[in-house]
């Protein structure tokens, strides 16, 4: 039986998934708009990633004696700069979501409940995996140096697919 704050602090991260998935869905639909095909199926791809997040821990919070709470989202950015940006922000929400993972695996720790910190454990990992794969983009990208994101694009989905041979 989960206790009421890491009920909470689950359901917080339920809304959290569910943003990512929604702001993931923006960039696809961004870059679809702008014709960059490769670039929208990633971000289509990982909104779908983000949605089976939020029901991996809404899920859990059931299973554990608690109530998995649908939650309202924020409508996500509907412009962004450029591909770089759209990246950029990428990473950044990542990097949010990390901090917000560990918080829960802190939690999980002070209160001695290994169940949950023994499950998060695939989270820490799929965090570590998401940055440096929005990592590598960003420094694919910025090898490009302003030149034609032509072959970029084409190529992006196979760079998703090598990564996630690597991690199975
Ligand atoms: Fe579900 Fe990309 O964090």
């Amino acid at each position: 039986m989960l206790s009421k704050k890491m009920e909470e602090i689950l359901n917080l991260q339920v809304g959290k998934e569910a943003y990512a998935s929604a702001l993931y869905l923006a960039m696809a639909s961004w870059a679809e708009k702008k014709g960059y095909e490769g670039i929208s199926e990633w971000f289509y791809a990982q909104s779908e990633e983000e949605r089976e997040h939020m029901l991996k821990f809404l899920r859990y919070v059931n299973e554990r004696g608690g109530h998995g709470i649908v939650p309202l989202v924020d409508q996500p950015p509907v412009e962004f700069k450029d591909v770089k940006n759209v990246f950029d922000a990428s990473l950044e929400h990542e990097q949010m979501v990390t901090r917000s993972i560990n918080e829960i695996v802190g939690l999980a720790l002070e209160e001695k409940d290994f169940i949950t910190h023994n499950w998060i454990q695939w989270f820490v990992q799929e965090q570590l995996e998401e940055e440096s794969s929005v990592q590598g983009i960003i420094d694919k990208l910025n090898m490009l140096e302003g030149k034609s994101l032509y072959v970029f694009d084409r190529d992006i989905m196979k760079i998703r697919g090598a990564g996630e041979e690597g991690a199975e």
